[in-house]
């Protein structure tokens, strides 16, 4: 039928569409006047579709899955009104890339379809979100239509939605009761998705780790911790919610490839950049005391800058993993590994190795030499093993070691609390020193770092009073400098 173009100008202007828009539209007058008229019937059509997108749940799957335990992913198809252009075949290609930020957005969902009443054309389909009505589109596109010869006419189409199509979060919400939290999160540990769940989520915990699963590419198990952290090698206990059972698995970490049993020792994804932040100060030639090395992650990178390195871990699990990690990356001549306790570590490998690096400071040394302490919950408590573990008082002036000791604190002053309570146990006052906030643990907690040099009052057996104050015999911390 053919629509007089004064008409169509008229409806423009009512319409108040932009200007290029009516200059593309003349064109279509002069050119196509049957497609004008499926543009005048436009409208009414779309009205429908903005109420439908007024709806919160337009992406949402199909109400009937709530309450849904057992994954059942045809349940979730949902059918919704689209908006399509009409795009014939062979200009498709050229055409997808500058409409790009038109184009509908949903997990591998094909944007261009067949239209099964049309040879000629395929349906492009736009973004509900951003094509209400023709009004949507800018001059930019009106262009790129002229260019390309297309009618800018938007129809709806009916588009089944499937489980693949909706993102995990909305499957989840569709699934779990109204109201409540929905936690898709998890930390990634290798090919392991490893959730926290809260008890509410805990009847539906197979599907969520089901879905985890689908939607996270690379991901082949997801666990669900079912204690806190309080074991002593800082290990979680975990049921494996989907996938497989394998539990060994390869992370990297600042260009380090680790590999550990993710069931038998700790890995926390959240302390690369405070790894990195501690290896950075090292140099080639300076000494690492590991009190609590885990697998390795300040272990290996600091043997891989070429200093010497002492790492222990009282677990079995993670001693094993550590000597592995260390042939892994090619470092295991330059790592000492041992499997004690901490205090022993301190008391018998620390002090054997210490006199001998603890030589009179010249103008030639410049390595340095650190212990570093991560278990937040008790390291501040092994520091008194420092305490007089050597005997002998050099005569001249040394250097001492740098600690690095990591607290939990829950304290209003988290800082003043780790500070005074590392003074408490060594028992005496830190004049230098650096305090690190690493990270927050949970509300109210806080994971503090404080570096500073050893102070030679504490390390050495304190002698009874003689002429001159041992404080002038060894370099104070102010010398030293904390680094
Ligand atoms: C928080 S993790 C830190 C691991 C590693 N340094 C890191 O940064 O990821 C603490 C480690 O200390 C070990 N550990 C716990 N108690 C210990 C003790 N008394 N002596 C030595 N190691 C201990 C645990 O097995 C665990 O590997």
């Amino acid at each position: 039928m053919w629509i007089p173009r004064r008409l169509c100008f008229q409806n423009l202007r009512d319409a108040g569409l932009p200007f290029v828009y009516k200059r593309v539209l003349s064109h279509w007058c002069h050119t196509s006047p049957s497609r004008l008229f499926v543009q005048h019937s436009y409208f009414s059509d779309f009205a429908n579709m903005e109420d439908n997108l007024g709806d919160m749940g337009f992406y949402s799957p199909n109400p009937n899955v709530r309450g849904m335990t057992c994954l059942n992913r045809k349940a979730f198809n949902k059918t919704i009104q689209v908006p399509v252009l009409k795009v014939k075949k062979e200009i498709i290609n050229k055409l997808m890339k500058s409409l790009k930020h038109r184009l509908i957005q949903r997990p591998s969902l094909k944007r261009v379809i067949e239209d099964t009443k049309d040879d000629v054309n395929k349906l492009v389909i736009l973004d509900p979100f951003k094509i209400k009505s023709v009004h949507s589109f800018e001059e930019g596109d009106f262009l790129l239509f002229k260019q390309f010869d297309i009618n800018p006419q938007v129809f709806q189409h009916e588009l089944e939605l499937t489980y693949e199509n909706f993102k995990c979060e909305e499957i989840l919400r569709a699934v779990l009761p109204e109201g409540q939290d929905v936690t898709s999160g998890f930390s990634r540990v290798g090919h392991i998705a490893h959730m926290n769940l809260r008890d509410h989520q805990l009847p539906y915990r197979n599907l969520i780790g089901q879905v985890i699963l689908d939607k996270n590419p690379g991901i082949t198990s997801v666990v669900n911790k079912t204690n806190t952290i309080d074991s002593t090698y800082r290990n979680f206990q975990m049921e494996v919610l989907a996938g497989e059972d394998n539990m060994i698995t390869k992370v990297k970490e600042n260009h380090i490839t680790y590999e550990f049993d993710f069931s038998k020792v700790y890995w926390n994804p959240r302390l690369g950049t405070e790894h990195e932040r501690i290896i950075g100060n090292l140099k080639p030639g300076d000494i690492l005391f590991d009190v609590f090395a885990g697998v390795g992650p300040f272990a290996v990178p600091a043997a891989k800058r070429n200093c010497v390195v002492y790492a222990n871990d009282l677990n079995p699990e993670s001693y094993k993993w550590l000597v592995h990690n260390c042939k892994l990356n090619k470092v295991d001549k330059k790592v000492q590994a041992f499997n004690t306790d901490g205090r022993d570590f301190i008391r018998t490998t620390i002090k054997s190795e210490l006199l001998k690096y603890m030589k009179p400071l010249s103008a030639e040394q410049t390595n340095s030499c650190h212990v570093v302490m991560n278990l937040p919950a008790l390291a501040v408590e092994f520091l008194d093993a420092f305490k007089e573990l050597l005997e002998e008082e050099p005569s001249s002036n040394i250097t001492f070691p740098t600690v690095h000791c990591y607290s939990f604190s829950k304290d209003d002053d988290p800082q003043k609390d780790v500070k005074e309570r590392v003074e408490a146990v060594l028992g005496t006052k830190l004049e230098t020193l650096t305090l690190h906030l690493v990270r927050n643990v949970a509300p109210n907690k806080e994971m503090i770092c404080i570096s500073f040099k050893m102070p030679g009052n504490v390390i050495f057996k304190r002698l009874p009073e003689t002429d001159e104050p041992m404080s002038k015999r060894c370099r104070t911390d102010e010398e030293n400098d904390v680094k």
